[in-house]
């Protein structure tokens, strides 16, 4: 099967995408996983000072999912500039850089920054929280715009936003950041959960609330690619939670996804997605399937 994708003006060899977060800065992360399998692997967020990120504990066991609350800890972008992006080059697959901010202002800031590295794409992580506003910007169609508008009109690299499940309305917000020039969604970041050790009567996050990523986050997910796919069929959406096989990524190609995000489950298999194209190719020989692009959007009604 041609594994080849697209997502707006970027060719992908492959749909898989390493998510943000999962594989540190990539440059490491190269030499444990199986990178030459993906298209692009995106780098962890970083924003325009310094985040120290939240104390232990951060990670947590939530039934078939994961719990973090790292906080987005990161040494801001000038170090980031200085010592990773000379260094991505190297790593053997495309990188995307993750941008967060509390303002429109620091958005634009880190995304020049990681443009001038040369990045091969931007994501403009929209769920950190806003100053300006009530909660995160992903929670609102104005403030995610007003940030992909700065991004926008700070760099001609390709932009995409990456939304949050915990978005009221999600088709909403998707409107608003492709009408502001978001060339593709992330759909999605993970979804607020939380858990209490019973003995200790503690939450296992010193956070308390956190994100759930992995398993249990798909159905969430691909719920958000079939509502915005249904509302905007132009838009290139990447599909992005609990992907963990080939028929987890034929599942969001159908639900409407051209690209698919890997994340949690390079904790437990960092070369997953060397077993995840195998079994890609498995099916498309089993059902007669030679592109994706034959899969995007394909789901059948009753
Ligand atoms: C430990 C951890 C750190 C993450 N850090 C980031 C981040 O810096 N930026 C971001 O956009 N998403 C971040 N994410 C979210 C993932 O990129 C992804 O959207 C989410 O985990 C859902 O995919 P999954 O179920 O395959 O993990 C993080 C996820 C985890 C588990």
């Amino acid at each position: 099967m041609d594994l080849t994708t697209r997502l707006g003006d970027l060719d992908l060899r492959s749909p898989l995408i390493a998510a943000a977060g999962t594989v540190g800065s990539v440059v490491d992360f190269a030499r444990v996983g199986a990178l030459e399998h993906y298209g692009a692997a995106v780098a962890k967020s970083v924003s325009a000072e310094p985040w120290p990120g939240r104390p232990a504990p951060r990670l947590a066991p939530a039934g078939a999912g994961m719990l973090n609350g790292i906080g987005i800890q990161n040494p801001g972008i000038d170090v980031w500039a200085s010592e990773i992006g000379p260094r991505l080059g190297n790593v053997g697959v495309p990188v995307w850089g993750s941008a967060v901010g509390r303002s429109p202002e620091d958005f634009a800031r880190v995304a020049s920054a990681l443009a001038a590295t040369g990045v091969a794409a931007i994501e403009v992580n929209l769920s950190c929280p806003n100053l300006e506003g009530t909660g995160m910007f992903a929670l609102e169609p104005k403030a995610s715009a007003e940030v992909v508008a700065a991004v926008r009109s700070a760099v001609s690299t390709p932009i995409g936003a990456k939304l949050s499940p915990n978005a009221a309305d999600i088709v909403a917000v998707a409107a608003a950041v492709t009408e502001a020039g978001a060339d593709f969604l992330v759909l999605t970041n993970t979804v607020w959960g939380a858990a209490i050790d019973p003995v200790t009567r503690r939450p296992r996050l010193s956070g308390v609330i956190g994100g759930l990523s992995g398993p249990p986050l798909k159905p969430i997910a691909l719920r958000c690619v079939l509502e915005v796919h249904a509302a905007l069929p132009g838009t290139p959406i990447v599909g992005c939670g609990g992907v963990r096989s080939g028929s987890d990524v034929v599942e969001y190609l159908l639900a409407g996804a051209a690209a698919v995000a890997v994340g949690t489950a390079h904790f437990a298999e960092p070369r997953a997605g060397r077993r995840i194209v195998r079994e890609l190719h498995r099916y498309g020989r089993r059902h007669g399937v030679r592109s994706l692009a034959e899969l995007t959007g394909g789901m059948k009604p009753w």
